[in-house]
């Protein structure tokens, strides 16, 4: 199989495809001018492929994980070596652990039932953007403009998107009239990957600096903010790509909403607020260089958290497969989890 089938899920390329028990993978490091597709056959190289960031993208993170695991399942590797090279690959997206978890529980199975894991993991996925995506857009009123920060789409998910899912499907609906992507400095995946998604669907996209995000919704040029989500805690804090508190701190300021936008497997439930979410911390270069190039004196010191916790009073809603949550608190993520 390439990627699973679902009925409205309408990519025009895959990030993650499964072939032949092999793993492959669009080089989102390469994206937009460049599509190449690399191929993986043990667990230790799709845990190098997320930490360099060939996948990225919480729910993605999650998929790859499963099918590295399997991968090492086939070859008869140990799955507990296979579970930790996995896990150390990256801290923040919890989908990471919630996969392998998936994973490990099925370790005595049999490869076969590792391979079917694995893809129900991806298919469930793709399904459950379906759903949020229309969950979401029911909310957003009309002609709604809309912020979004960083890729949340079908590159950043198993299919169709969190937060670009729910533009997707909004705009399909006739509910979007428009969208900034703030560039999302300093991986630029709005740049070079959102923009790039919004293009190919013809749905009408402005880039922008992420300092330029104060002056739009000043001048009330935006409606609705709309972000994914790395790991949401049981209070409905939210870990996601770094700028992204900044963004709802102004909204709230300018009486702009806020919708966070991910599936029930971005939650973790074990943890009591975002103060206990690890914050991964990547290399400075990334920060002083650009496509290999210095753009700060030598040796000048950057720190590069890449992610930011937003606390959930500056959230309206959270939009999940299993339906909205209004004003996050500590009750009302319990209940929809328990749904
Ligand atoms: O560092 P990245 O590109 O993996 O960060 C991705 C994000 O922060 C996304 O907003 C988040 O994973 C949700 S993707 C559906």
């Amino acid at each position: 199989m390439s990627v699973p089938s679902v009925a409205g899920h309408r990519a025009s390329f895959h990030a993650i495809e499964w072939h032949h028990h092999s793993l492959h993978l669009l080089d989102q490091r390469l994206l937009p001018h460049q599509q190449q597709m690399l191929h993986y056959r043990s667990a230790a190289e799709v845990a190098d492929a997320i930490r360099d960031m060939v996948v990225r993208g919480a729910p993605a993170i999650g998929i790859a994980a499963a099918y590295g695991y399997a991968l090492d399942a086939l070859a008869g590797r140990d799955l507990h070596q296979a579970f930790r090279v996995l896990a150390e690959s990256r801290p923040t997206a919890v989908n990471l652990f919630w996969a392998l978890e998936r994973m490990a529980a099925l370790s005595h199975a049999g490869t076969e039932a590792l391979v079917a894991e694995a893809r129900r993991i991806h298919e469930e996925d793709i399904i459950a953007n379906l759903a949020m995506g229309q969950f979401g857009a029911s909310v957003l009123g009309e002609k709604a403009v809309i912020y979004t920060h960083c890729n949340t789409g079908a590159l950043a998910t198993g299919g169709h998107g969190t937060a670009l899912g729910i533009i997707r499907s909004g705009y399909a609906d006739g509910k979007v009239q428009e969208v900034f992507a703030g560039e999302t400095r300093p991986w630029l995946q709005g740049a070079r990957l959102t923009a790039w998604e919004l293009l190919q669907d013809k749905i009408p996209v402005s880039l922008v600096c992420d300092g330029a995000a104060a002056q739009l919704f000043r001048t009330g040029k935006v409606d609705w903010v709309i972000v994914g989500a790395d790991r949401i805690t049981a209070n409905g804090d939210v870990a996601n790509k770094i700028g992204t508190y900044s963004l709802a701190v102004l909204a709230k300021h300018h009486g702009v909403k806020v919708m966070v936008a991910a599936p029930t497997s971005t939650f973790d439930p074990t943890l009591d607020s975002g103060a206990a979410i690890p914050i991964e911390q990547r290399p400075a270069e990334e920060v002083t260089s650009l496509f290999g190039q210095p753009i700060a004196p030598a040796g000048c010191p950057a720190i590069n958290p890449s992610f930011d916790v937003t606390p959930a009073e500056l959230i309206d809603v959270i939009a999940t497969e299993k339906g909205l949550i209004m004003n996050p608190d500590h009750d009302s993520v319990a209940l929809l989890l328990a749904r």
